[in-house]
Order: C-alpha cells, then structure tokens, then sequence
C-alpha cells in the first residue's frame, strides 16, 4: 500500500483593539486598509443591537467608502442554528458575495458566533471583523477562534476554528445592557479569576458595587482578555489551557441548553463551576475553604449556584455525553486544587474524567444548599 501525508500549517491570529469609546472612532483604528472596495460587504446584527448601535458603525464604514448591507437576526440563542445561518448564507451569495467579502459582526456571542461560522465557511473563508457589544462577547466569545452554531442535541455542536482579522471592543457599549447580562459576562472573567489569578478575584469582589464606572469595566475586561490570551497558545487543544477555558462548562451547557433560555450562559456555568468545586472536595483535591470561595463570589455578584431540581440527572447526564470533551461515558471537568491553582490527576492531567455516580453525589451536596 502507498500511504502519503497530507499537511498544511495556517496560522491563526486576530488583532484585538480595547478602548473607551472605540466605536466612535473606526477611523482611527485601522480597520479599513485590507477592504476590498469593489466587493460587497455585510453587517451582521441582531434586532436588539441594531437600535442601539448599527446605525453609526454603517455610517463610519460609509464613509470610508463601502457599501454594506445590514442583515438583521432575532436576539438570543434561538437565532444561533442551521436555519438562520442558511438563511444569512442565501442572503450574502444573493447579494453578490466574493471572497474578498467581509462580514462585520455587531452585537453579543450569539451575533459573534453565528457571523463567525458563516464568514469560515462562505468561499472557504472570508474577511470578518468583530464588533462584540455585550460583556459575554468582550471578555470571552469574539476573543476566540471557535465559531458555531447550535443542533438539537447541544450547544455549538456544528463549529470551526476560523479568526476574525479585527476584534474592536469598546466598554462604553456596556451602559445599554440589562444588569443580569452584564453580571452574566463576568461569570467568564470570575472562571479565569478562580483558575489563573487570586488577585484578579480580590479585585473583582472588592468592585462588585462598582460596575457603573467603565474604567473599572475597562480594567475587568482587560483582565479577562490577558488570562485567555494566556490559555491561546499554538495547540488549541492543550489540556492544561482547555480544562480552564472549559471550566464548569460541561455541567454549565447541559443546564443552559436544557433552560431553553432561561438560564444564560454565564448563569449554567457559575452553577457548573460550583459543581465542580463539590467534586474536588469528593475527590480530596481541594478543600471548603476553595469551595466556599466559588459560592461566595457567584452570591455576590448575584448568579445562580445551585442546579435547579426541576432538571432530572439523568436529563442532565444525557445532555452531558454529548459535549465534545465527554470520552466513554465519563465527562470532563477542571478541578481547583485552591484559587489560582489547577489541580493534576493522579496521570498528571488536568482534565478530570467524572463518572455519572461521582457527579450525582457532586450535585446532590450542591443541591444541600437550597436547604440552607
Ligand atoms: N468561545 C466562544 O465562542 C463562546 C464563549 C462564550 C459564550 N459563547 C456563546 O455566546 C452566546 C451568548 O452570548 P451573549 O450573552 O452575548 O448573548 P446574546 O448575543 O444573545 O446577547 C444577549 C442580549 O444582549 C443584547 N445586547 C447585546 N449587546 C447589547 C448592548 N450593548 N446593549 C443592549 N443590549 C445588548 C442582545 O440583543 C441580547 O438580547 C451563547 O451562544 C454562547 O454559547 C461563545
């Protein structure tokens, strides 16, 4: 038999721009020199958003002389499947798309994700720019690679890894945004404060009262953009790197998508993260004092803790298999040994492997805490 390998190396790199104020200014940014004029171009935005903000972001991309359309999609995690992408695909290959295209990006992760998978796949790969506009999207979704669209059996099960060029992120954006959105963003930035830095986490319960100053969102979100460009090395799979980006998210996206809404994104995972600490006490890697520190900071910023008993375990279990980590009926956690400090397995992994017994009782003593 003649067996041959097939290689290519392609680097994968997005510019990331963090101002006060910086889509008041796109002028100023750069953004403009690698368009294409003679191509077309669209602006992706979700109804929400598109009050608030489409209207100056086309107005500055006109005035550098493009032309785009505004595609407009419903908010909120139902506009991010196979349907609605389909729909936006017709749309830009209708409208005369080339591969020197660009999609423009304006509003939160779903917006953020859904113009990401299209842009990766139209032509193979075509131009797109980042506008992420809620707290979720700039500490966390438009700062990645991973582009997706959800199927019926679990969150961003149809993906790719494919970089925006341009990632601009402008916390002023954060007045229009409801609380419970704003707090649900940060659930991201306190996982990299309980994985990565215990100064970060002091910081963040000390102005938990002060989420109305944009320079304190500024330095939050700076923060949180530094200790993931931590976990973004050359291997996109890396255990040590994944296991935190991953951090209570396998729990977190089975109660997420089993809320159909109800519970956000941040919200599933803070209770995953309080899972997890549950499940490091079992397994004597960690101690209350560690566990204690996940409820206290969730409490504090007001996000849910506990797993809500009208979702069954075995409903849960079920919605668990299938995310991508899960191997041979176990799922994947991180576990912290203490705040700042991953914990190894006994192989010298990071990733855990969990059976369905140990996580029963991991949410069963979470589950305690309603009592409380
Ligand atoms: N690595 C990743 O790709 C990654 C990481 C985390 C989350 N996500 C995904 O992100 C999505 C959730 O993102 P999200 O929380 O931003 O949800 P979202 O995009 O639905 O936005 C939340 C709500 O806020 C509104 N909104 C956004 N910006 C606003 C602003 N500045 N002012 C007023 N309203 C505004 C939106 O219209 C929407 O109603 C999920 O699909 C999740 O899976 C992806």
């Amino acid at each position: 038999m003649k067996t041959f390998k097939l290689t290519a190396k392609k680097i994968l790199s997005s510019d990331i721009k963090l101002s006060l104020h910086a889509l008041d200014n796109l002028s100023t940014l750069n953004l403009f020199n690698t368009i294409e004029k003679t191509s077309k171009h669209i602006l992706i935005t979700d109804e929400n958003v598109d009050i608030l903000y489409a209207k100056k972001i086309i107005e500055q991309i006109e005035a550098n002389g493009y032309n785009v359309l505004k595609l407009i999609i419903p908010p909120y995690d139902k506009s991010k499947n196979l349907q609605e992408y389909s729909r936006l695909a017709d749309e830009c290959l209708n409208y005369g798309f080339d591969k020197h295209s660009v999609i423009f990006s304006l509003g939160g992760g779903v917006v953020n994700n859904i113009a990401g998978f299209l842009a990766s796949t139209l032509y193979r790969g075509i131009g797109l720019i980042h506008f992420p506009t809620s707290m979720l999207a700039q500490v966390d979704a438009a700062i990645d690679f991973k582009q997706a669209v959800n199927h019926n059996q679990g969150k961003n099960l149809l993906g790719s890894y494919y970089p925006a060029s341009q990632i601009i992120i402008d916390p002023t954006v954060l007045k229009t945004l409801d609380r419970r959105f704003i707090v649900d963003g940060l659930s991201e930035s306190i996982k990299h404060a309980l994985c990565q830095d215990r100064p970060f986490y002091d910081f963040l319960e000390k102005n938990v009262e002060n989420l109305d100053d944009e320079n304190i969102l500024l330095e939050i979100i700076q923060r949180s953009i530094e200790l993931k460009l931590e976990l973004m090395n050359d291997d996109l799979e890396d255990d040590f790197d994944e296991t935190i980006k991953q951090y209570g998210h396998a729990l977190g996206h089975a109660i997420e998508h089993l809320s159909n809404g109800e519970i956000y994104h941040g919200e599933a995972i803070a209770i995953g993260m309080c899972v997890s600490s549950e499940i490091a006490l079992l397994l004597g890697l960690s101690d209350e004092r560690t566990r204690d520190l996940h409820y206290s900071i969730f409490d504090k910023y007001s996000l849910p803790t506990v797993v809500p008993k009208k979702y069954s375990f075995d409903n849960i279990w079920n919605k668990m298999k299938y995310d991508k980590h899960s191997l041979n009926g176990k799922v994947y956690t991180g576990i912290l040994q203490s705040v700042g400090s991953m914990a190894l397995t006994k192989s010298g992994e990071y990733g855990h492997y969990i059976e369905e017994d140990l996580l029963r009782q991991a949410i069963d003593k979470n589950q305690q805490r309603i009592k409380k």
